[in-house]
């Protein structure tokens, strides 16, 4: 049971670190797998009710990782913390399956309540490099929270957050998305120039047919008051290329 988990969560590394070539080397170099393995032991210690074990192991992980998990933190399947350096993740933090977090992302609290103060992530959710998430909001699954943003408000399934505070960038989807991203990227995103060319296309065709009109009105004009036409041979404006 304890080596299938162990195994599900180096494969999920290998699966989404293009960096990661081997089983061997994501056990002995991956501080966000020494991080997990050692939150099992401090969570299990803290269930228990022996919770200065539990703090302890967590201190001892923090300085072997820079990754701090409070023990009570309750964390699914194939976390996986990429680099780790400066990861803060609070005591009543919940995070889902297959969540992947980057270096300098924070679950933190906004209160000095006992209760839950920190943040629920769903499964799926991608969390750039120095993203900070406060208080005891729920981010839904498969939302992209972008590097350094700063998220304070319930995110919707799918939704990407960028700035701070934190916006949406882009319309959470029915379907969930259940793809890893990596680095939040989605190549299904519509491409920015082609949306922009398709734009221009548009504003060309609507130019276009108002030239014909004010063309077709000029030679109106020209004849009423008896002024010679334009030349023939002379190319009109809106006889450029088909876009
Ligand atoms: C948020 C993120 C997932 C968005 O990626 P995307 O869906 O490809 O979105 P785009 O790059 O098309 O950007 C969409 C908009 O958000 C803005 N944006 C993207 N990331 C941003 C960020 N972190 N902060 C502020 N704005 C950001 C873009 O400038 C763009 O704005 P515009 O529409 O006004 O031009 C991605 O930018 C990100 O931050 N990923 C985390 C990567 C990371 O932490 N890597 C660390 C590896 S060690």
């Amino acid at each position: 049971m304890i080596f299938k988990r162990l195994a599900d969560e180096i494969d999920a590394i290998l699966t989404r670190d293009p960096a990661a070539r081997s089983r061997v080397e994501v056990v002995l170099c991956y501080p966000g797998l020494h991080a997990v393995v050692l939150h099992w032991l401090a969570n299990a210690a803290w269930g228990r009710g022996w919770k200065l074990l539990g703090r302890l192991i967590s201190h001892v992980a923090r300085g072997l990782t820079g990754i701090e998990i409070h023990p009570a933190a309750d964390i699914g399947r194939r976390l996986f913390v990429d680099h780790g350096m400066g990861v803060v993740i609070g005591e009543t933090s919940k995070i889902g399956d297959d969540v992947t977090l980057y270096q300098g992302v924070v679950l933190g609290g906004i209160s000095l309540d006992e209760g839950k103060r920190h943040p629920t992530l769903g499964n799926n959710v991608v969390c750039g490099s120095g993203a900070k998430i406060l208080g005891p909001i729920t981010i839904a699954d498969g939302a992209r929270i972008g590097s350094n943003a700063v998220v304070l408000k319930d995110v919707p399934a799918g939704a990407t957050m960028v700035g701070v505070p934190a916006r949406q960038v882009v319309r959470a989807t029915k379907k969930e998305r259940s793809e890893f991203c990596a680095y939040g990227q989605d190549p299904d995103l519509p491409d920015p120039v082609a949306r922009a060319i398709d734009a221009m296309c548009g504003d060309i065709a609507t130019m276009r047919a108002r030239i014909a009109e004010l063309e077709d009105l000029v030679a109106g004009l020209r004849a009423q008051r008896g002024v010679p036409a334009v030349d023939e041979g002379e190319p009109s404006i809106i006889a450029g290329p088909q876009l």
